[in-house]
């Protein structure tokens, strides 16, 4: 059967033909109330509704592959199989945007062979903690490292006809209680961390759909705020294409509506329908309101249709049997990427590259039995699995294999079974060295809800204990989606290859790892911590009475380790190589006020090593002295290079003026603050080999002067400054006073026996200060 019909057999028809040209607007116009209302919500699980000259719109999740459901099954078993793709934990660690775009462009074109219009993902949200269940569904710790991967996939799905819908936004970093949750987050640290990522896909890939999140922030649902849904997102970044809901998300649709909420998913029924009408006939719903996002829906739905091949050249053209024209192909590329994910955290005394010769016992039932996708809406159907151990006997010569530990093993305090645990030891005996398969188990981390800890289970680190007892040339080679407590062990094995969930292709890569055929680039894009303890949400997560604090503010990931310098297992950005890289004469220059460009920094890196290798170069940015507080570095650029042995390179690094930026609350926009910025560059945000600094101009930021504003801010302010600092001055203040009566508001001025500023004059000052300064800021926020 071909994939094309086995695609029919899961309940999909063949899309009608392309049509000419037709208007959105022109086609809503000649809707009826109902029909519009009817194409505010899903069909069915997976299809947005039809109307007269509006075809389906088909969606499936992802987006590490398809998984294309017929429209009334909610559930994995009834997918359709398709390559299962590295997930976005282990496509964050490969640092490298063309790997990461070309696996969105093959997501795309197994899409289109299944009929899917829309593939959704990719899911950008930050990983506030390890302990959210779903990190194995997003990118980084970082909101410019996870703003550039999701860009990456964006435009590889989008650049090949299929469109993406990026989520969840915003502010989704936890499992508990996530469809009532409020994440409650200042301004600044919600744009400068939870928004950013979104800012920048929107902003450089533009996606065509995004998807509302459960959860509320600031108590408002998401897909209830016109201001994160409509004024942020369209007004602020342009967005232009159509917000959906996440599944079962909508709270009330009334609002969602005229938030800018614009698909409400899945079908939520003739209810919903019958509620949209009668608003609207009551006056309750602006009907311009249903016009504006029933024309999204069209919208969407015309692209969609012009995307598709005309029905059956998408097959035919491949010339191929389509049975297996992908699946060689798409394996493939899902091996390349598993094997660029791979981070190896250590490699004491050059233990890996394994000879092929080495008298080799693998230990453990994860070789054997991968875990390489999470479990949620994102599992997929593989079209073939590899496991590490059939890898491993294809490039080793003497091999004993033991499971150490049952299949599923385990929860954090089962114990481990006596005869797998002595099976295990012997096989570890005589070894040239041990590979140790270690990790977590999928009840451990899923869609739905979260971790209460971060340790590996029990029964596994015993028999490793064992093991470690009885030949110490260990390897840990661990499968998890989210961080695991390594500190247990690290220091008492040689070498430690974190291998994450890494896809149907992940047990031939790590082969190809293990024995030096690929030579690491993963890094780390979060934190390995020592303890949960030490962790920024750490006390505040998962909230209590449905309100979370993000009490950390801006200080995430490795921003929190930083700024209280603390130590942490492994740092973000780490990973070693087979070889070793010299990074040296760092020239740094900034752009000019009014340029796209920050700073631009040029550096040489050498592979100093005796094989090829990839460096993945990483530029971090500071402003010490600055009048907000900021976290220690912040990562700014980065670039993959590969190098043979003894090559030098000329590595350019470019930061945005906008990366420079904080969100300064009171003027309520961007700001980049002028200042020596200080430039780091290296191997991880703690291994930094060289450092610059810049001088970057500033934002001629100005504040509006009201009544409220202090004394202090008076004295600053360009126009109004000198005058109000000379009125003080001439009353004769002593040094003392002067300090205390900067903090007083302004409007207690005339109050204060001798200040000299009368009501009438603090009147004339505010207007001198506010009236062509407050058109400038307005023309600028514009
Ligand atoms: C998830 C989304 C997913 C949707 C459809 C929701 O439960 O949060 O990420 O796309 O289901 O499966």
């Amino acid at each position: 059967m071909t994939k094309k019909s086995r695609a029919r057999a899961a309940g999909v028809s063949a899309p009608a033909p392309a049509a000419g040209p037709a208007d959105p607007a022109a086609i809503v116009r000649k809707l009826t109330v109902e029909q519009k209302a009817r194409l505010l919500s899903g069909a069915s699980f997976w299809s947005a509704a039809e109307a007269p000259g509006v075809p389906p719109v088909y969606v499936a999740d992802g987006p590490h592959g398809v998984r294309r459901l017929a429209p009334d099954v909610g559930d994995v078993e009834g997918a359709l199989p398709a390559t299962c793709f590295p997930p976005a934990v282990a496509l964050g660690s490969t640092f490298d945007v063309a790997l990461v775009a070309r696996v969105g462009a093959a997501v795309a074109a197994e899409a289109r062979e299944r009929d899917v219009d829309v593939v959704l993902g990719p899911g950008i949200n930050i990983k506030r903690s390890p302990l959210c269940g779903r990190n194995f569904e997003y990118v980084s710790e970082d909101p410019l490292l996870a703003g550039e991967i999701g860009a990456a996939l964006v435009s590889g799905i989008q650049d090949h006809g299929v469109a993406a819908c990026v989520k969840h936004f915003a502010a989704n970093n936890q499992e508990t209680e996530r469809m009532r949750v409020s994440a409650d987050i200042d301004e600044r640290t919600l744009r400068e961390i939870y928004l950013r990522g979104f800012q920048r896909v929107v902003t450089r890939a533009r996606p065509a759909t995004l998807m509302s999140s459960y959860n509320r922030v600031n108590g408002t649902h998401t897909g209830e705020d016109r201001r994160l849904t409509t004024d942020v997102l369209r007004g602020e970044w342009g967005f232009e294409g159509l917000v959906m809901s996440d599944w079962g998300a909508v709270h009330d649709r009334l609002a969602g509506i005229r938030a800018g909420l614009d698909l409400e998913m899945p079908a939520a029924g003739e209810a919903r329908v019958a509620e949209i009408v009668a608003a609207v006939r009551s006056g309750a719903l602006d009907p311009a309101d249903v016009d504006r996002s029933a024309g999204r829906v069209v919208a969407l739905a015309l692209a969609a249709r012009a995307a598709r091949p005309a029905a059956g050249t998408a097959l035919a053209e491949r010339g191929d049997d389509p049975e297996t024209w992908h699946d060689d192909v798409h394996h493939a590329l899902a091996r390349d990427a598993a094997g660029r994910a791979i981070v190896l955290l250590k490699n004491d005394g050059g233990l890996l590259p394994l000879a092929p010769r080495t008298r080799l016992a693998v230990i453990g039932e994860l070789a054997r039995t991968p875990r390489f996708q999470g479990a949620g809406s994102s599992q997929i159907v593989p079209t073939r699995v590899d496991d590490a151990l059939a890898a491993i006997r294809d490039s080793a010569t003497d091999v004993v294999f033991a499971p150490g530990y049952g299949p599923g093993a385990g929860s954090a305090d089962e114990l481990a079974d006596e005869a797998l645990a002595d099976e295990a030891v012997a096989a570890a005996r005589d070894a040239g060295v041990v590979l140790f398969f270690a990790g977590l188990p999928q009840s451990a981390e899923a869609e739905g809800r979260d971790r209460e800890h971060i340790e590996l289970p029990a029964a596994q680190l015993e028999v490793l204990d064992r093991v470690l007892a009885v030949n110490p040339r260990v390897v840990v080679v661990l499968s998890n989606g989210s961080v695991v407590r390594l500190s247990g062990f690290a220091d008492r094995v040689p070498a430690i290859v974190e291998g994450w969930l890494l896809g149907q292709a992940g047990g031939g890569a790590t082969a190809d790892v293990l024995f030096g055929r690929v030579n690491p680039s993963g890094r780390l894009a979060e934190t390995v911590p020592l303890r949960i303890e030490d962790t920024p949400a750490w006390t505040r997560f998962p909230g209590t009475g449905l309100h979370v604090t993000y009490g950390e503010g801006i200080f995430v990931g490795y921003r929190w380790y930083d700024a209280r310098d603390m130590a942490v297992q492994y740092p973000f950005g780490h990973g070693l190589s087979y070889t070793t890289f010299a990074y040296a004469d760092l020239t740094v220059a900034a752009g000019p006020a009014d340029g796209v460009v920050g700073l631009t920094a040029r550096l040489t890196v050498t592979n100093t090593g005796g094989v090829a290798g990839r460096e993945v170069v990483q530029c971090y940015v500071s402003l010490p002295g600055s009048a907000v507080p900021r976290a220690p570095r912040a990562l700014a650029a980065f670039a993959v290079v590969d190098l043979a042995p003894g090559e030098s390179r000329e590595v350019e690094l470019v930061v945005d003026r906008s990366d420079l930026a904080f969100w300064d609350v009171r003027a309520d926009r961007w700001h980049v603050e002028g200042g020596a910025y200080r430039v780091e560059v290296g191997a991880s945000s703690r291994d930094l080999r060289v450092a610059a600094e810049a001088e970057v101009p500033g934002d001629a930021v100005t504040h509006l002067l009201t009544p409220g504003s202090s004394v202090g801010e008076a004295m600053t302010h360009p126009v109004v400054g000198p005058t109000v600092t000379a009125l003080l001055r001439a009353a004769g203040l002593s040094d003392d006073v002067m300090i205390m009566t900067q903090a007083m508001p302004l409007e207690r001025l005339p109050y204060q026996p001798g200040s000299g500023v009368t009501h009438r004059r603090l009147r004339h000052l505010l207007g001198i200060a506010n009236g062509p300064l407050a058109t400038l800021l307005a023309r600028r926020r514009r």
